[in-house]
């Protein structure tokens, strides 16, 4: 599938503008604040700055950079018209760090500060976005990347982060301020109209048999995105941060809403002269980023798989404890009644309430967690995608592993991409004390609710 600008241009215009923002560098205050960007490109005509809502003002966020073993001490201030918190996506944390308002810390008001503390055990690929109000505050702008060296980093030319995004803007590339849509809410959720990837940094060209290490995040808060690299020989080598014990040939990716994917790939010669980066919509290639290739250097050795992680791993199920989670609700479900803050509603009266999907037949948080308990319990969980949508399913403050149909695990996670009336399991060691969120990443359904909570003690 060659690629080529023009053709791209010709025939996407609406779905792949290419924007100029940046990434600001790291910083110890991280203000969530208003400002302006330059989102459309001046070659796509003369569009005007968007507002937004960024942490420092700029989207994506400071690109936060750090070493294993560091703890990352970040003061958030908020000087938005609205309160919010900080969540740090995939990193393991003790829960008072997690950043969910109404569970383990009160929203940040206007014009105060939370302070963020915390060590990094894991190296790896992750992100840290708005939990409060998230559907609104992440499609206004509101996250940022976290980098995680591994001590013996693998040698590379490039190392870019790669964030994937979906805007919804007018025709003044204004966001449009529909968040709470209904129609969006009972089906795919948020979708824009402006699909785009930004790069923390772009080379004006890399030679042929360069080096690059691409971390793909899709901070969208409810498009799938598929990407692939092309124009090299690459392997996957990590998935949510987590390395993969064998890197795996690289191929069209499907991210769901917070799924990352570390890529290293060799620049090699080929027609477009070019590493490109492309979004596949149906049988439609288009492209989103290009680094041209000019040039050669000498060929490197075979891609080694990253060193891995300390993130405790499952090795047999015997003691596990099955709770499983029946998803159901949305445009074409079915869902007849479920309970909502403590009331038993008919589909008209989850509808009044703007709670439109259900885990085992409750909408939304319950006082009571799906289940308790205590430190080190193995958790299974079968979930039944009982529904016609895909939902990227999110556990906080620990990955886990799929239980694949032969019995086996799958690689550390902590999204989950299902497809429509899908029937996947997961299992976990519940290692640290707290309350800590399950829901669906696809922010709309989240809201809509698609939440539940599990308790360690
Ligand atoms: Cu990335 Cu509960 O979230
Ligand atoms: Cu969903």
């Amino acid at each position: 599938m060659p690629l080529t600008r023009r053709q791209f241009l010709a025939s996407t215009a609406a779905l792949a503008l290419t924007p100029k923002t940046s990434f600001a560098a790291t910083t110890p205050v991280i203000e969530a604040t208003t400002g302006r960007v330059q989102l459309i490109d001046a070659e796509f005509g003369d569009y005007p700055e968007t507002e937004v809502w960024g942490y420092n003002g700029s989207v994506p966020g400071p690109l936060l950079r750090f070493k294993q073993g560091d703890t990352l001490k970040q003061e958030l201030f908020n000087s938005l018209p609205s309160p919010t918190a900080i969540h740090w996506h995939g990193i393991r944390v003790p829960n008072a760090m997690d950043g969910v308002p109404g569970m383990t810390q009160d929203a940040v008001p206007t014009g105060a500060r939370f302070h963020y503390e915390f060590p990094l055990k894991d190296a790896g690929t992750y992100w840290y976005h708005s939990h409060n109000q998230s559907t609104e505050q992440v499609a206004r702008g509101l996250y940022g990347v976290v980098v995680v060296e591994e001590t013996n980093a693998p040698d590379v030319d490039h190392d870019i982060v790669v964030v994937l995004d979906d805007w919804r803007l007018s025709d003044e590339a204004q966001i449009t301020d529909d968040f709470g849509a209904m129609h969006d809410w009972t089906h795919a959720g948020r979708l824009g109209n402006y699909i785009h990837a930004q790069l923390s940094e772009q080379p004006d060209s890399v030679p042929e048999n360069a080096r690059l290490r691409l971390r793909f995040v899709n901070v969208a808060t409810d498009r799938v995105i598929t990407a692939s690299v092309q124009g090299g020989d690459g392997k996957l080598v990590a998935r949510d941060g987590m390395p993969l014990d064998t890197p795996e040939p690289l191929d069209a990716m499907p991210f769901g809403p917070a799924e990352r994917a570390d890529v290293i790939i060799d620049a090699q010669a080929n027609e477009a002269n070019a590493l490109q980066i492309v979004l596949h919509e149906g049988d439609t290639g288009y492209l989103l980023k290009e680094i041209p290739i000019s040039g050669t250097q000498p060929a490197r050795a075979a891609i080694e798989p990253l060193p891995a992680n300390p993130m405790p791993r499952l090795s047999d199920l015997t003691d596990a404890l099955t709770v499983p989670l029946h998803m159901e609700g949305g445009a074409m479900g079915g869902l007849r009644e479920a309970t909502y803050e403590g009331e038993t509603l008919d589909i008209r009266g989850l509808v009044d309430k703007g709670q439109v999907w259900a885990f085992n037949g409750q909408a939304g948080l319950s006082d009571a967690p799906l289940v308790e308990v205590p430190q080190g319990q193995i958790l299974r969980i079968p979930m039944q995608n009982d529904t016609a949508f895909p939902h990227a399913m999110h556990l906080h403050g620990t990955h886990f592993q799929e239980v694949l149909p032969d019995g086996s695990f799958g690689p550390l996670k902590d999204t989950l991409l299902m497809q429509p009336r899908e029937n996947r399991e997961i299992a976990f060691i519940a290692s640290a004390p707290g309350k800590w969120l399950m829901h669906c990443h696809m922010l709309s359904h989240a809201s809509a609710g698609m939440r539940t909570w599990i308790k360690v003690v």
